[in-house]
């Protein structure tokens, strides 16, 4: 056994490229079919042996985050340690820059850089292939979080299959001063289907598809084509259950966005830009404005988690 006595990890939030969901499957969850991007917004992980599981959070939103039993990073850590046969002795500190409850995969970035934080503490040897079991089984997202890059998610988003992207993408974030939790935002999809007399129940909707375009606008870098090809089915309902949303969307449009969007179930917004300048004045524009909390600049894709030294912390 390695006598470790910590590791950090940074782990990039997500974006969703598009978001089509179809129906609600008998185990409740929607079929959908979407395309991941990781991008540069980076929790920090810390993991330090300790006596027994301890998990705390610092930074933004860090209030809203359990630091308890139903902390998925510290899920994750029983998981791998289990796993691994070894007692799950760590305290892991999370220092949060992706926004909680924003639908860019905050949770399950922190669980994934738990996974991987877990295996090289005690030197367990798992990898990220043999991690990949134990994140399918933490949440939808999580394998995604693993993976990095980009990637089509099928199922209910745990099914992937990684993607060429021909160049890195400049975006903006703009983070809502509220969350929206997951199960709420899929839960009024369906209300909403419901209520326009449209079947909701998996059996009676084809399996929802991306769309051809955007991964070959992807493969060949192209921005433009791109950005006409962004779309989120869940934009609709997450605007209806908090207006403020539109008012976002509509100054990073006006601002030079070449397309705005909503962050897979919100309530961050997404707005890609054409390059890093646009992207200064898009996020000035938005703080200006006063229709979000803050902003993040990012780029990507970028690789999944990974381990870093504890003292560049
Ligand atoms: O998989 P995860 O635990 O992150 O999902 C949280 C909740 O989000 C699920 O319990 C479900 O209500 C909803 N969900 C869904 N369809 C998906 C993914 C999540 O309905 N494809």
């Amino acid at each position: 056994m390695s006598d470790k006595q910590s590791v950090t990890v940074h782990a990039p939030g997500k974006v969703n490229l598009q978001l089509n969901v179809g129906g609600r499957r008998t185990d409740g969850y929607h079929e959908i079919a979407t395309i991941f991007l990781a991008v540069s917004c980076y929790d920090k992980l810390v993991l330090r042996r300790s006596s027994g599981l301890r998990v705390t959070v610092s930074g933004t939103g860090a209030g809203e985050v359990p630091a308890d039993d139903s902390n998925l990073a510290g899920q994750a850590i029983k998981a791998v340690a289990k796993m691994g046969g070894v007692e799950p002795d760590v305290h892991i500190h999370i220092h949060k820059r992706i926004p909680v409850q924003g639908g860019m995969g905050g949770g399950s970035s922190d669980a994934a850089g738990a996974l991987l934080g877990g295996d090289a503490l005690w030197q367990l040897g798992i990898g990220r292939a043999g991690l990949m079991s134990l994140a399918e089984e933490l949440g939808s997202d999580v394998p995604f979080s693993m993976l990095g890059g980009v990637a089509l998610g099928r199922g209910r988003g745990e099914a992937l299959q990684p993607l060429t992207s021909g160049i890195t993408y400049h975006w903006v974030f703009a983070v809502a001063g509220f969350g929206l939790s997951t199960p709420a935002v899929f839960g009024a999809h369906e209300r909403h289907r419901q209520e326009a007399g449209l079947p909701f129940a998996a059996g009676c909707l084809p399996a929802p598809q991306v769309s051809p375009r955007l991964i070959d606008a992807l493969a060949c870098g192209d921005v433009d084509l791109v950005a006409q090809n962004l779309t989120n089915d869940l934009e609709f309902v997450a605007s209806r259950m908090r207006p403020e949303l539109t008012g976002t969307l509509t100054v990073g449009r006006g601002a030079g966005a070449l397309a705005g969007f909503l962050c897979g179930t919100g309530a961050t917004t997404a707005f890609l830009v054409p390059n890093e300048s646009t992207a200064h004045d898009v996020a000035e524009a938005l703080l200006a404005s006063e229709t979000c909390a803050s902003v993040r600049i990012a780029r990507g894709p970028v690789q999944g988690p990974r381990i870093g030294k504890a003292e560049e912390f």
